[in-house]
């Protein structure tokens, strides 16, 4: 089983319900529901279980994914009812779609990471960084892409100052550049979006705002010198930017290329 493939394959049912919306098609959303239909359900249900089914993050997927399905019927439903407006608004920012289809996304990629970290210990590979560049992440844009390897590269700084118990203010302008360096990322985004007049230009970057807003909470924690929270934050800008980049950004590239072509 790929994850990655998964990770992908659920971010699609987005725009294939926004593809059936605008053509007003048909869904079998009997089957949408369920969640042991597609390939990651046989997979979570089937061969897995017998390898991962014990692990924290299996189960979590089971159940992150389950609530996936059952919220994407609910949306095949109002389509097949031809509630087109209905089905719109369903599929917008923080509705339960929404919310399922992130929180599948992190599960997916935790147990990608439970799963690849056994088999690093296997193989005893101890020069994998905290965050590691994978050609997965590509969205396809040079320039896209170097700003997101640039700021995970960042991000890995930021861990390892936090792992190596650097100094507050060292950790503090590692991750004041970081969070700048995010803002001038985001600008450029939405610059490009501006430009070939993106139509899903309101929603993607109400995803880039949330994230700049946790950032600056993260940065006043940091100021009060509760470093308690400091692994949480590096993990939590992992999650964000794999989800938000595999899903959100993948489908800004393409738009890009298409606008060129
Ligand atoms: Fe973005
Ligand atoms: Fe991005």
């Amino acid at each position: 089983m790929n994850l990655d493939t998964a990770l992908q394959k659920h971010a699609e049912w987005k725009t294939k319900f926004r593809t059936a919306i605008a053509q007003k098609e048909s869904l079998d959303a009997e089957t949408i529901a369920k969640d042991n239909c597609c390939e990651f359900g046989k997979w979570l249900y089937g061969e897995s279980t017998a390898t991962f089914g014990s692990l924290e993050s299996h189960k979590n997927c089971i159940a992150k994914h389950k609530i996936f399905h059952i919220e994407a019927g609910k949306i095949a439903s109002a389509i097949n009812l031809k509630n087109y407006t209905e089905a719109e608004t369903m599929l917008g920012i923080n509705e339960p779609y929404y919310n399922a289809s992130n929180e599948t996304g992190v599960a997916i990629i935790r147990l990608k990471k439970e799963i690849g970290f056994n088999s690093a210990e296997k193989h005893e590979n101890v020069n994998t960084q905290f965050f590691d560049w994978r050609d997965e992440l590509s969205v396809g844009n040079p320039l896209i892409d170097n700003d997101h390897k640039k700021l995970i590269k960042m991000i890995n700084n930021f861990h390892n100052a936090m792992q190596e118990g650097r100094g507050i203010d060292v950790i503090d302008k590692v991750f004041n550049n970081l969070s700048i360096y995010t803002s001038e990322h985001f600008k450029r985004e939405e610059e490009e979006m501006l430009r070939i007049n993106y139509a899903r230009y309101e929603e993607h970057r109400m995803e880039h705002e949330q994230l700049l807003k946790q950032v600056e909470d993260l940065q006043t924690e940091l100021n009060k010198g509760k470093m308690i929270l400091t692994t949480k934050m590096s993990t939590f800008l992992k999650s964000w930017w794999s989800v938000h980049i595999l899903q959100t950004d993948k489908l800004l590239a393409a738009a890009i290329s298409k606008a060129k072509a």
